[in-house]
């Protein structure tokens, strides 16, 4: 048998990326490839890229640059874009970069192993199109391979929201749900193979409609028919929209046990001037009268948020309301952004902040959000929570994993092994994680 041919991947951008990498890496399995850590012994190199921010999408640009000694000493090599940046500006990567040989968009991926053929047999290859069948079913299926104890699985894909900042509904396309049937026997498999946590990804998760045995299907009918998996012991999801956060999906956030009490609800702005600048489409006051309804189902639910400061316009006083929401909230995590205008979006073209004033702006938001991240963790100290395990830490005997609130915790001389969940009883908590006992 021929040597299998090997295939680095690296990936950039969201969660989802890394669940279209794990696919890719699996269909290219079936035309000889197996993965290898390093560009410099592959014989396909696949960049998986992100097109959110400015930033993200010239580290394509500048990495495909290092490449070219690569090429250079092996012409066998082959070049692969994929993800955002590949659909967004995939004729300019092949202009720009002739080291590609192949461009494949995000709703292309199971076209990739003829992409790959055509690439070997000399050619260069483009696939930008959205076409209509579910590229996860004609994904060849994951083979049996264990894995460890977590796992992401889409479930929603792309957009209709159109965020005046935002590419991803150019990227990822009109906002599509998986079938329910499709999404149990994927988490099956991924339980079978030793997954105990699955995240379900979608941009919109939360806006998730897939067809089940009875009907359309809301994403706390699929969070329910998950329950029911023997062995699946934690569910998640991510991103939410605040405006698809439904009754049902609320309810079960307190009903639901294995649900675990963590959400991630970008709101972006606290000011209703910006928010409207957005076509965010909530004000302030929905947002927060949301965090309280869910904290009155889930009281110890830990909310995580996203932030753009320096949104075109921005004034003090608005960016003074988005400080003024945020003490409000109380966010155990947080993710904020310095606005990057996006070629092709409405925001691109209005009047800019300036970037010193946006630079010290997001120093402050970051400075609170620290603060506020640090409290909620130290008070988790003297408390027991879950922790599922996931690998032995830095020092020997130390095992770390992740709590119901995706707090990393580390328990020295522990007998657990990766895939346990086990009680812990927190005792100190430091810089970026907490140390535990098992209880
Ligand atoms: N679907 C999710 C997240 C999409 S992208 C949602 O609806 O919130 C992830 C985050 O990147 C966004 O929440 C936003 O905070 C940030 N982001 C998106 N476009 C951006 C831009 N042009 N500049 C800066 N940050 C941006
Ligand atoms: Fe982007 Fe807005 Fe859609 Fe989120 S909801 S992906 S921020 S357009
Ligand atoms: Fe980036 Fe595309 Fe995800 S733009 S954040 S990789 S959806």
């Amino acid at each position: 048998m021929a040597d299998p041919k090997k295939l680095f991947i690296k990936t950039y951008g969201c969660q989802m990326n890394v669940y279209d990498s794990e696919r890719m890496a699996e269909a290219l399995g079936g035309s000889g490839y197996v993965e290898t850590r390093t560009p410099e012994d592959a014989d396909m190199i696949l960049l998986n890229t992100c097109h959110i921010r400015e930033k993200a999408a010239e580290k394509v640009y500048s990495e495909l640059g290092r490449y070219k000694g690569l090429k250079a000493a092996n012409p066998d090599l082959k070049i692969g874009v994929a993800g955002c940046v590949a659909q967004a500006e995939g004729d300019e990567i092949m202009r720009r970069q002739p080291l590609v040989d192949l461009v494949v968009g995000p709703q292309a991926y199971h076209r990739l192993p003829e992409m790959e053929a055509r690439a070997r047999s000399g050619h260069k290859a483009l696939d930008t199109d959205f076409p209509a069948e579910d590229k996860f079913e004609h994904l060849k299926a994951r083979p049996k391979a264990a894995r460890g104890p977590t796992a992401f699985l889409t479930v929603q894909e792309g957009c209709d929201k159109f965020c005046a900042f935002c590419v991803v509904p150019y990227t990822r396309g009109a906002e599509v749900s998986r079938p329910v049937n499709r999404i149990l026997g994927e988490a099956r498999d991924l339980v079978e193979r030793g997954v105990r946590e699955i995240t379900l990804l979608g941009q919109n998760v939360n806006a998730y409609h897939g067809a089940g045995p009875d009907g359309e299907t809301s994403l706390a009918g699929l969070i329910w028919a998950l329950n029911d998996i023997d062995g699946l012991e934690r569910i998640r999801f991510t991103t939410s929209h605040p405006n698809d956060m439904s009754d049902d999906l609320i309810a079960a956030h307190g009903t639901c046990e294995k649900l675990m009490p963590y959400l991630h609800l970008p709101v972006q702005s606290g000011s209703d001037r910006i928010l409207k600048r957005m076509n965010r489409a909530h004000t302030r006051d929905s947002y927060l009268a949301l965090i309280d309804r869910l904290r009155a189902a889930r009281p110890d639910i830990l909310i995580s948020g996203d932030f753009i400061v320096g949104f075109p316009e921005e004034s003090d006083e608005d960016f003074a309301d988005t400080l003024d929401l945020i003490e409000r909230v109380g966010y155990g995590q947080a993710f904020s952004f310095k606005y990057s205008p996006r070629p092709g979006t409405p925001a691109a073209e209005r009047p800019q902040v300036a970037p010193d004033v946006a630079d010290a702006r997001l120093q402050e938001l970051q400075a609170l959000i620290t603060r506020q991240q640090r409290a909620r963790q130290d008070a988790m100290v003297g408390q027991t929570v879950g922790v599922l395990f996931e690998k032995p830490g830095r020092l020997p005997g130390q095992m770390v994993g992740k709590s119901d609130h995706l707090h990393a915790v580390h328990v020295d001389d522990c007998a657990a092994r990766p895939g346990d969940l086990c009680a812990v009883r927190i005792v100190s908590s430091g810089p970026n994680s907490l140390a535990g006992i098992l209880a």
